[in-house]
């Protein structure tokens, strides 16, 4: 039986409640995220009271509703006009794939993935998969995301201000698929999460980022322009793995 022990808000906004389950040990904490929709005013009378006690069925029925999705975001980014790349976009393109895995973060949509609406779909994207491949990971077992969603014109770099319109995107997506650890491929990926743009000085760090272990990698594009990064890369896909395995032991 879940346990409410509180609840965060960022203004009236609900962004999390927090509840222990009697599934998991009590120091374990299970969040639910509530996305940014519902205001104070909004809610039943017992959750604005952030009162503790014991959830009846009624609580976690309304918990269901309340939690924000995969879905959500996907619905979100897709009437998105946050910033003007909406104006040339075919598709937006959400991020896809598996929970409580594997992250993965590369730049922008190009222009397949503008057409099909889906990350990682034309050429950068089929030597991705092979790097996960020879990995022992599939693609179906990741999850795949962009700093930015919509296709920036002629491949262009996304711009600092188009990121920042589309971080939001990105840190709920963390939020929600919970990932064990997260691979930022090339700088625009670092900058949307870090601050910060240069690979060659921040590969080979640990980072954390919303409090998942992180790290940062050459992007898929440049490993098609110069395939004397491919072992790199490949050597930071390992790392990462590595890196989730231990941390992930450790709860
Ligand atoms: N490059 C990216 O950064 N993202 C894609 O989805 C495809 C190519
Ligand atoms: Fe919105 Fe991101 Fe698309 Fe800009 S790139 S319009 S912020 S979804």
């Amino acid at each position: 039986m879940p346990i409410f022990t509180g609840a965060v808000f960022a203004g009236n906004l609900l962004r999390q409640i927090v509840v222990t389950d009697g599934l998991f040990s009590p120091r374990k904490r299970l969040l639910l995220y509530v996305g940014c929709t519902r205001t104070i005013s909004e809610l039943p009378l017992e959750a604005s009271g952030l009162a503790c006690g014991s959830a009846s069925l009624k609580w976690r029925a309304m918990l269901a509703t309340m939690h924000g999705s995969l879905e959500e975001v996907r619905r979100q980014v897709e009437k998105c006009r946050s910033c003007s790349l909406w104006q040339t976009r075919t598709k937006a393109v959400p991020g896809e794939g598996a929970t409580g895995g594997l992250m993965l973060v590369g730049e922008a949509p190009g222009r397949d993935e503008d057409l099909q609406g889906r990350p990682f779909v034309g050429r950068a994207g089929k030597l991705l998969e092979s790097f996960l491949s020879a990995a022992g990971l599939s693609r179906e077992g990741v999850y795949i995301t962009n700093a930015v969603k919509c296709r920036p014109p002629g491949n262009r770099r996304p711009k600092s201000e188009e990121i920042a319109a589309c971080r939001p995107y990105l840190l709920e997506e963390i939020e929600l698929v919970r990932p064990l650890a997260v691979l930022m491929m090339g700088s625009s990926a670092a900058y949307a999460l870090l601050g910060k743009r240069s690979v060659v000085s921040l590969r080979k760090k640990e980072f954390t980022v919303q409090g998942v272990p992180a790290r940062v990698t050459f992007h898929p594009a440049a490993m098609l322009r110069n395939p004397a990064l491919r072992s790199y890369f490949m050597e930071d896909l390992l790392a990462i793995l590595h890196l989730m395995s231990t941390k992930g032991t450790q709860n």
